[in-house]
């Protein structure tokens, strides 16, 4: 079985080896406490054995979910925030041809996936409902709360633009809800309108949800293999139990090197890319580890770039802006497709040298050049390898980022499973639009204004 490697030997000048060995007992421990629940966030682990519990029929009920989904639509759109989208689009960006979805004007493989309810421009849900307005189009509305107001007021939009088109009874063929088992007001609105629902489990929180139907419906519905990307998560989970020795935990090493680098003051990690598709895999990245390390005035701050795009806006201040930061680099070792560079009689462009060489060559020098450059200009350097961009390796990927986030969040004395600073903007907002039970907050805050 092959796998996805971390190398970490451009770390070695900022940090010796046996600096990231004294916390290996730390670290095993940190991974024994996710299995046995021994620390803080206890009551959300169960993302930590999802991989190898998701059964038969689970597996079976969303492909069928999926289906009818498949059948009846040409665009889905997944309405949700944060966790309850960040994952599904992190994947199906990632697996799927980065024009694919401009093909919607003939007779398409799979539907085109569309995202709302992850903000709140008006702009945008006038334009999302323009372009739906002349198309067979369906709904997954995912929140497990069931009250977040950005997905929820992108529903009723989208509820209604559907029924305006189709019959009550296709609409509810056409839209499916995931949330709490029984509370919040999309769980009341899903069994009162008839629509098939799943449940996102009380013990997942949302940045961890992907492997539940909350990621893995919308990715089926894309025409992306489920069972491979959770076959890849198990490999993870397995090679990661709680009996494994630090040497062979890959999530465990990172989870030292990022927090012994951030106590030598590298208070920023770069997750860098060299492909687009994996843009939206860093976003879900930044929010898991942005929304489990960042509280009690500590934390990493996780931020992104695409590269070598960013190498032309943001590469002057990786080399030699202030020395906080520090790199991950996600590289592909094979890309899906190949493109060779042509002669040119003429040569006016100078890249004649290049020619008869792949397009992922010259991508690759830039890659290594960039992080020689980077290690040389005082970034250390952490480099994660996928052998190739396929449901497997993004499996392993996704559990890998998991693992060390929870390990990460343990060693730095946090608790890596709640999130009590997004509260904070939902009360003054709550309070601005005199919403109902916000009385004393409304006088409070139009009071400061
Ligand atoms: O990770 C989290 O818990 C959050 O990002 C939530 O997923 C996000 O706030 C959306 O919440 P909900 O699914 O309850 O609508």
């Amino acid at each position: 079985m092959d796998h996805i490697q971390l190398h970490i030997k451009d770390v070695a000048v900022f940090l010796p080896e046996e600096e990231i060995l004294k916390q290996a007992p730390q670290a095993v421990e940190c991974n024994r406490a996710l299995h046995e629940g021994t620390r803080a966030g206890s009551d959300f682990l169960g993302w930590v054995s999802l991989p190898s519990t998701i059964t038969e029929e689970a597996l079976r009920e969303i492909e069928d979910a999926a289906a009818v989904l498949r059948s009846r639509c040409e665009a889905v759109v997944v309405v949700g925030i944060g966790g309850s989208y960040l994952g599904a689009r992190a994947v199906i960006d990632a697996l799927t041809d980065s024009f694919n979805w401009l093909q919607d004007t003939g007779r398409r493989k799979d539907p085109v996936i569309l995202y709302a309810g992850n903000n709140i421009s008006e702009d945008y849900l006038h334009e999302l409902m323009s372009y739906l307005d002349d198309k067979p189009f369906g709904l997954i509305n995912i929140s497990k709360s069931g009250t977040t107001t950005e997905p929820a007021l992108a529903f009723r939009l989208l509820k209604d633009l559907l029924e305006s088109k189709v019959s009550k009874e296709e609409a509810r063929q056409r839209i499916v809800a995931i949330t709490d088992a029984a509370r919040g007001a999309l769980r009341t609105l899903a069994d009162t309108e008839g629509y098939k629902t799943f449940v996102i489990p009380d013990n997942v929180g949302g940045r961890y949800s992907v492997l539940t139907p909350v990621g893995l419906l919308p990715i089926a519905v894309a025409g992306i293999n489920i069972r491979k990307l959770v076959e890849g998560a198990r490999e993870i989970e397995q090679a990661t139990a709680s009996s494994t020795a630090f040497d062979f935990n890959l999530p465990a090493i990172y989870a030292v090197i990022r927090n012994e680098l951030y106590k030598r003051g590298k208070k920023i990690e770069i997750l860098v890319n060299y492909h687009p598709r994996l843009h939206f895999l860093a976003e879900w990245w930044k929010q898991l580890y942005g929304e489990s390390e960042g509280k009690e005035n500590v934390g990493i701050f996780p931020a992104a770039v695409d590269f070598t795009t960013d190498l032309h806006s943001m590469g002057q201040w990786i080399q030699e802006g202030e020395r906080t930061i520090f790199e991950t680099v996600l590289t592909i070792r094979q890309p899906n497709q190949k493109v060779v560079i042509p002669h040119d009689a003429r040569d006016l462009d100078g890249l004649n040298y290049l020619e008869g060489k792949r397009v992922d060559e010259v991508n690759k020098m830039a890659e290594l050049g960039t992080r020689i450059a980077h290690v040389d200009g005082g970034v250390p350097n952490l480099l994660i390898e996928l052998p190739e961009l396929n449901e497997q390796y993004l499996g392993q990927l996704i559990y890998f980022f998991e693992k060390a986030c929870g390990i990460s969040g343990y060693l730095l004395g946090i608790n890596p499973f709640d999130q009590p600073g997004v509260e904070a903007y939902k009360k003054n907002m709550f309070a601005l639009l005199e919403k109902p039970g916000f009385e004393e907050a409304t006088r409070t805050i139009k009071a400061r204004l």
